[in-house]
């Protein structure tokens, strides 16, 4: 009997239930820019590689994350950060000539870390790795918007 009175209860609350949620505000996914998705690409493989650098037993798995990582930058290099838009006119030119500088300077040590792997030199590998987080932190404070940190 109570089975029957709480199957009744729950059958008249699912539609009710159903209409609030439709009637909810729909959470928005916030809209990944082409940068953004290029820097997500290199974002699942970095962490890949961050955990299996020192380890020569995944080098061969290391140098195709290395070159995913690598694709996504140089796609990178060619997109203009959401920044640039809020900067004035007359300064866009430097700052996407300075993000540009240092996205070379993030492949450079990308080729130099995929000779590394290559040639089994797991500690040279550790340091290029430490190199590339240090410079996706300094990318992030200057060319990123500010709230996005
Ligand atoms: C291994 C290095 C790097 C990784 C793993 C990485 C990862 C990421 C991730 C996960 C995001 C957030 C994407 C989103 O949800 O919008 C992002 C955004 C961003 N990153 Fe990187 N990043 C790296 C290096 C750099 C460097 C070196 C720069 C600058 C030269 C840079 C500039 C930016 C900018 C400007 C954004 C905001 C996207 C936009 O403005 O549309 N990143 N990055």
């Amino acid at each position: 009997m109570m089975f029957r009175v709480l199957l009744a209860a729950l059958a008249c609350s699912l539609p009710v239930g159903t209409g609030l949620r439709a009637e909810e505000p729909e959470v928005k996914q916030e809209e990944l820019t082409e940068l953004g998705e290029q820097m997500e690409l290199m974002s699942s493989a970095f962490r890949r590689l961050r955990r299996q650098a020192a380890e020569p037993a995944y080098n061969e798995s290391s140098v195709e994350l290395v070159a995913v990582i690598r694709t996504a930058a140089t796609a990178a290099k060619t997109l203009a950060p959401g920044k640039a838009a809020e900067l004035p006119e007359g300064e866009r030119a430097e700052f996407f000539a300075a993000y540009r500088a240092r996205m070379d300077e993030v492949i450079a040590k990308l080729d130099g870390l995929l000779a590394a792997l290559r040639s089994g030199d797991n500690p040279a590998a550790v340091k290029l790795v430490a190199e590339l987080a240090a410079l996706q932190k300094a990318g992030h404070r200057e060319f990123r918007k500010r709230e996005r940190d």
